[in-house]
């Protein structure tokens, strides 16, 4: 059985320029490239989940139109269920602006547009939806009380919560105590740690490679009642710790074009994983695989495996 995924979050076009560097404030630079693909966040990792088999419905909110037929097409392509998925014609659907230059690094601006138009409301609606679930995902691209409602709900339902930080948005601290796990790389893990406790994390700013404080910044997660945390680290890998174990996964070691919508590749797998009843550590252990993978090809969703590819060892 592999598990119901209910994924709840945001759609957007990715318009994606190669630029040979990031640009300074003020300066006018010239680009290798542009393709327009579909991504945000929500969509990546329902889209990333259903290639590698996972039984998966998507909730989006999307404007009418082109882009919107644009945004969901690799969706449809994966079979995802899109019942839940909306068109609020008042709204634009999602836009980000990716640059990514030559070492694969990108830097993104989101517009939300209908993203930004979900409403706690609108989450109890999915009601019936999370109780049919067996993983309910969401992120930080949809407002915090819609993602705060979501909590609850899968609170309500006994439906496992897998929370995405990303971006770090002030939600709850009830819905962190609900997030089974939660998952965040290096950086919103120490803001996320810092609205939990009110403190600075571990890690100073001028340290943000070191191991130890990742270590000491996911520790400092649970003892503030995360019941889990995936910290995901890039070329380093993932941090996991459960109630269960402490592990570090280890990454294949990669040549990386273009980093965009990895970690939403490891949070499908991750997702598909749990869903199907695996262990935290064997999920995050394909999961890391995963997101090697996507990094190894241009675009987000362009670049997820199917089951059938094979993955870095
Ligand atoms: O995580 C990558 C995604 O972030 C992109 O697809 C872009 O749409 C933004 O949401
Ligand atoms: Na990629």
């Amino acid at each position: 059985d592999e598990g119901r995924i209910l994924v709840v979050g945001s759609v957007n076009v990715d318009l994606v320029l190669g630029v040979p560097r990031h640009p300074e404030p003020g300066e006018t630079l010239a680009g290798t490239g542009s393709r327009r693909s579909p991504g945000g966040k929500g969509a990546n990792q329902a889209c990333a989940a259903a290639l590698l088999g996972g039984d998966v419905r998507f909730a989006g909110r999307t404007g009418a139109g082109p882009d919107a037929d644009l945004a969901l097409a690799l969706l449809r392509d994966a079979e995802v269920d899109l019942t839940a998925t909306k068109e609020v014609p008042a709204e634009e659907t999602g836009l980000a602006v990716v640059t990514v230059d030559e070492a694969g690094e990108n830097s993104i601006v989101i517009i939300a547009g209908a993203n930004g138009s979900w409403s706690a409301q609108d989450v109890k609606s999915l009601r019936a939806a999370v109780k049919a679930s067996d993983l309910v995902v969401s992120q930080g691209e949809i407002p915090a009380a819609a993602v705060d409602q979501l909590a609850l709900l899968c609170a309500e339902t006994g439906t496992r919560f897998l929370l995405n930080l990303a971006p770090v948005i002030e939600v709850g601290a009830g819905t962190l105590a609900t997030a089974d796990p939660l998952v965040v790389n290096e950086s919103e893990g120490r803001l996320a740690l810092t609205a939990l406790t009110g403190t600075d994390a571990p890690d100073a700013p001028d340290a943000p490679d070191a191991p130890d404080d990742d270590a000491a910044t996911v520790r400092g997660l649970r003892d503030a009642g995360v019941p889990s945390v995936v910290m995901t680290r890039g070329a380093r890998g993932a941090i996991l710790a459960t109630d269960a174990e402490f592990a570090e996964v280890s990454s294949p070691k990669v040549h990386a074009v273009d980093t965009t919508g990895a970690g939403d590749a490891f949070v499908g797998a991750l997702a598909v994983g749990l869903a199907r009843g695996e262990s935290a550590a064997d999920a995050c252990r394909r999961a890391v695989r995963v997101g090697a993978f996507a990094v190894t090809r241009h675009g987000a969703q362009p670049s997820y495996p199917s089951r059938q590819d094979e993955l870095p060892q």
